[in-house]
């Protein structure tokens, strides 16, 4: 009831879904893991590149690893936006009045994507194509880079904005545009739980890619070893881990209670489960035998992607949890809507213009306005138009104004080269039909 009276109730679009419900959230769910997979490794990419890149102003091996990251950036972000389609059309899909209200609220921000997407994407391929021209002016080349970073660190927080403000229906009537959307609860602590996760991800992508067998690791570096870089990458997705580990558990004590269930409790602790279990493996294997430095990789890698989908999994609960009173409500309001307009259709109704009385006819000014509005069209004073003029009315029907009423509410068929006259009988009231005979019977 109070969530009726402070919360705009849209009408939804009274369409079936394209495709079960169940189908629709199994593919938001798993199409956006593989979208946000190469998020994380565009944006932990482009953060881990500034960093080694910084330290390679100093020590020559680590502007060799950056430069070697740096080339991945352009084909993930690449993958990241053509597998962002999926779920970008699933969530409209499925909760097409939720999120468009929210974009719209956000609209400015929202439609800011574009343009900073173009100008970062552009300044990712500059970064990688000027490696070599850079040489002399590194700094210069850093900020390039840093640049394009800053854009890419922005760009998830109006997602998430978006997202976040689309379960919150009861907040949509006092937001005032992207920021006050940015200070609802839950947004920061989402968005370092993913800052956490590119990291570590990246950490993975790194161990994985210097890894291979064909990769010709040696023509690169001349000083790291490839167990010196995947220890870079697995000291990453430590620390990552870490991030996620403690911004996750704040998710989890700062979720607003209307989406909290048990079921959204239970998911999300076996969820950091596996990320403690995979956060530990890092550990030994970055403390461990050298030679076993990647014993536990295949392990990390599965904790990480099952705690995506747990994760992503219990996102789902709490905004199905969170918009259920709504949707009933809104579900409500389209029942009712849909029902009102098909009475309007089957019974229109009238509109009635206002009559322009012309007050010099005393008496008859009503039923001469009348005679103009619903008449007019057919029938004139003194000459046949499509019916017959008003003194052959008048001829007929003097001292019979009943009999003329009902030949205006419901008309016979008399004059063979005439049409038929169409019938007033819902249109004009029994005072009106007085005046207008009134008005009939006076000509002479
Ligand atoms: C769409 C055209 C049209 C409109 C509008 C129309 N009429 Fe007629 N009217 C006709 C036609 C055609 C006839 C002749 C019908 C016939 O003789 O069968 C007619 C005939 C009449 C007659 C003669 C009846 C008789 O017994 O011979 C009267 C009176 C009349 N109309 C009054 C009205 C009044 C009053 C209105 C406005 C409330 C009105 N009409 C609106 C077309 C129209």
């Amino acid at each position: 009831m109070l969530l009726q009276i402070q919360t705009p109730v849209p009408k939804d679009i009274p369409l079936e879904l394209p495709l079960p419900e169940w189908l629709l959230v199994t593919l938001l769910i798993l199409s956006f893991l593989l979208h946000i997979i190469f998020i994380n490794l565009m944006l932990g990419g482009s953060i881990l590149t500034i960093w080694a890149q910084i330290k390679g102003l100093k020590e020559k091996e680590y502007d060799i690893l950056a430069h070697e990251i740096a080339k991945t950036i352009t084909v993930n972000k690449s993958m990241a936006v053509v597998l962002g389609v999926a779920p970008l059309l699933s969530i409209n899909t499925l909760y097409t009045i939720y999120f468009y209200s929210a974009n719209a609220l956000t609209g400015f921000a929202w439609i800011m994507i574009i343009p900073l997407i173009t100008i970062a994407f552009l300044l990712t391929y500059l970064h990688k194509y000027t490696w070599e021209k850079f040489e002399g002016s590194k700094r210069l080349h850093i900020a390039i880079i840093g640049m394009a970073t800053t854009i890419f660190l922005f760009i998830p927080l109006i997602f998430l904005t978006n997202v976040n403000l689309m379960m919150f229906p009861e907040k949509w009537g006092a937001v005032k545009g992207f920021l006050s959307a940015l200070m609802l609860p839950n947004v920061f602590p989402r968005y370092f739980e993913f800052l956490g996760a590119c990291v570590s991800v990246t950490g993975l992508f790194v161990v994985w890619y210097n890894g291979r067998r064909h990769y010709p690791f040696e023509e690169q570096y001349s000083v790291f070893t490839r167990y010196d870089v995947k220890r870079i990458g697995y000291s990453a997705t430590i620390i990552g881990l870490g991030v996620q580990i403690f911004f996750g558990v704040i998710v989890l004590f700062t979720l607003p209670s209307k989406g909290i269930g048990y079921d959204v409790i239970a998911v999300m602790i076996a969820a950091g489960s596996f990320l403690v279990a995979a956060l530990w493996w890092s550990y030994k294997s970055v403390t461990g035998d050298k030679r076993l430095l990647d014993a536990r990789f295949k392990r990390i890698v599965m904790a990480v992607i099952i705690f995506m989908v747990l994760y992503g999994g219990s996102r789902q609960i709490y905004r199905h949890n969170a918009l259920r009173k709504h949707q009933e409500l809104v579900a409500e309001h389209t029942k009712a809507f849909q029902k009102q307009s098909k009475e309007a259709r089957e019974h229109p109704v009238e509109e009635k213009e206002e009559l322009e009385l012309d007050p010099s006819l005393g008496e008859l000014a009503k039923g001469s306005a009348l005679f103009k509005q619903k008449c007019g069209i057919c029938h004139k004073r003194d000459e046949k138009l499509v019916g017959p003029p008003m003194t052959e009315m008048a001829g007929i029907y003097t001292g019979k104004t009943e009999d003329l009423k009902s030949w205006i509410r419901q008309p016979g068929k008399k004059r063979a080269d005439y049409p038929q006259m169409p019938g007033f009988k819902d249109q004009l009231s029994d005072e009106e039909l007085n005046e207008l005979a009134k008005f009939i019977l006076s000509v002479k």
